[in-house]
C-alpha cells in the first residue's frame, strides 16, 4: 500500500504523566477512576550519585491499565524522572503520548524516516515493562511522542509478564525480522521461568455497586483513553508536526475568545488529540503548572457518567463542564481534577468520522445546561469496542 509515510498510527494506544506527588495520583487513578496497577519501576537505581534523594520524594513510577495492554495510562514522580534524564522542564507533565501503528517494519522505518525529516529521536527498541516495540520522538515544543507495535497483552488472571522475561529488552532499534512473542514464551519455559511471577493486577474484592448487572468497586468502567488535549505556544507549527510528520488529520477547527484550537483524528473517532492556543488554560481556569490540556477517559455509557461523577464528587472532587468549542464532537461530558491539578475530562461517546475528508463543519454540541435521566441515544456508531469484561 502506497502511503505518504512508512507508517500509520491506528489508534491512541497509551498515555502517561509526570507528576510531583506519585503515591496520591497513583491513590486517585486506582481507587476513584478504577485504573489496575500492572507494574511498577523504582528509577531509584538510576539517578545520578549527587541526587538530592530526600529533595526528589518518591522515585517509583507506575503503569497502570483499563483493559489488555499491559499499560493504558503511565505515572510517573516528575522530579525522579526529570533527575534522571537530566533535564528540567517545567510545564512538562506529559511523559508520553503513545499511538500504535502497524507493525514492527513500520516502527522500524519510521526510526530513519523521522530522522531524515529532522525530527528530534529521543530513542528506540523495546521498553520493558510492556513489551512494546517502539520510537520516541519530541513534537515541537518538546512533548514526547511514542509510535509502537505489539504491546503485551493482560489476561483474565491479571498477570504481566514475570521480570526474568524482561532480558528481551532493546535499547537500540532492532533487525528485522523477531521472534514472535510466543517464541519468546516457549523459550522462557525451556530455560524454567516461572510464567506466574510478574506482578498481578486483580484489584480487592470490595465490589458494591451494581454496574448494569455486574458488582464493581466504583459505580462505572473507563473503557477507553483519550483525546489528549495540549496547550501549545505555536497551534500552526504544532499542527504542522502532528499532520505532515505524525499523519494525523484535522477534523475540526474552533476558536474561544480568539484563540484558535484544532482537532485532530487518528481513525473513525472525531479526534484523538486537540491542539490549543497557550493562553486559552488561564481563559478556562486550568492548572497552570502544565501544558497538558483535558486527558480524555471513556466510561461505558451515559448512566455510568452521571453515576461516576457523583461518585467522584463524594469522594471530594469538584465536577465543572468545559465550553463546547474545547469539546467538539463530544456532546456529554466533564472533568475533575486530579491530585497534582490535571484535568480529567469523563464522557460516554464521541462522534464518529466516517470518511476521509471530515465534514467540513465542526459538531458542536452546545452548553451541557443539565443532566437529564435520559438523553436521545447518539447518531451514528460509537467507534472502538470495549473487548473484555468491566470487572
Ligand atoms: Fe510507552
Amino acid at each position: 500500500v502506497r502511503r505518504a509515510r512508512p507508517f500509520a498510527i491506528q489508534r491512541l494506544g497509551h498515555f502517561g504523566i509526570s507528576v510531583q506527588d506519585a503515591p496520591a495520583n497513583l491513590d486517585f487513578y486506582r481507587r476513584q477512576l478504577g485504573f489496575r496497577l500492572s507494574d511498577q519501576i523504582d528509577f531509584g537505581g538510576r539517578l545520578p550519585a549527587d541526587a538530592d534523594r530526600a529533595a526528589l520524594g518518591a522515585t517509583v513510577g507506575s503503569f497502570l491499565t483499563h483493559g489488555s495492554d499491559h499499560h493504558s495510562y503511565v505515572i510517573f514522580p516528575k522530579r525522579a524522572f526529570d533527575a534522571v534524564r537530566a533535564v528540567d522542564e517545567p510545564g512538562m507533565t506529559v511523559n508520553q503520548i503513545t499511538w500504535q501503528v502497524g507493525s514492527l517494519e513500520e516502527v522500524r522505518r519510521a526510526v530513519d524516516w523521522l530522522a531524515d525529516r529532522g525530527v528530534r529521536v529521543m530513542r528506540a527498541g523495546r521498553d520493558m515493562p510492556g513489551s512494546n516495540w517502539h520510537v520516541y520522538v519530541f513534537d515541537p515544543e518538546g512533548h514526547v511522542n511514542e509510535l509502537y507495535y505489539g504491546i503485551e497483552q493482560i489476561g483474565w488472571d491479571g498477570r504481566s509478564k514475570p521480570t526474568a522475561m524482561h532480558a528481551r529488552v532493546f535499547r537500540e532499534p532492532p533487525d528485522l525480522p523477531q521472534p514472535a512473542e510466543a517464541s519468546e514464551v516457549r523459550d522462557a519455559l525451556a530455560k524454567g521461568i516461572d510464567l506466574a511471577a510478574g506482578h498481578t493486577s486483580l484489584e480487592g474484592d470490595d465490589a458494591t455497586f451494581d454496574v448494569q448487572g455486574i458488582l464493581l468497586p466504583r459505580p462505572f468502567k473507563v473503557v477507553a483513553i483519550g483525546p489528549i488535549a495540549l496547550f501549545v505556544e505555536d497551534v500552526a507549527a504544532a499542527e504542522a508536526f502532528y499532520t505532515e510528520v505524525l499523519g494525523l488529520e484535522v477534523t475540526a477547527r474552533s476558536a474561544l475568545e480568539g484563540h484558535p484550537s484544532v482537532f485532530l483524528r487518528a481513525g473513525t473517532e472525531h479526534h484523538s488529540l486537540s491542539l490549543h492556543a497557550r493562553p486559552l488554560r488561564s481563559v478556562l481556569g486550568l492548572s497552570e503548572h502544565t501544558t497538558l490540556g483535558p486527558i480524555g477517559l471513556r466510561v461505558a455509557n451515559y448512566r455510568q457518567l452521571r453515576d461516576a461523577l457523583a461518585f467522584l464528587e463524594g469522594g471530594g472532587a469538584t465536577v465543572s463542564v468545559l465550553p463546547p468549542a474545547l469539546r467538539l464532537g463530544i456532546e456529554w461530558a466533564a472533568c475533575v481534577r486530579d491530585p497534582d491539578g490535571h484535568t480529567v475530562q469523563l464522557y460516554f461517546h464521541m462522534d464518529q468520522v466516517a470518511a476521509s475528508p471530515a465534514p467540513t463543519s465542526p459538531v458542536d454540541h452546545g452548553p451541557v445546561a443539565s443532566w437529564p435521566s435520559t438523553v436521545a441515544a447518539p447518531v451514528g456508531p460509537s467507534g472502538e469496542a470495549f473487548l473484555g469484561p468491566w470487572g
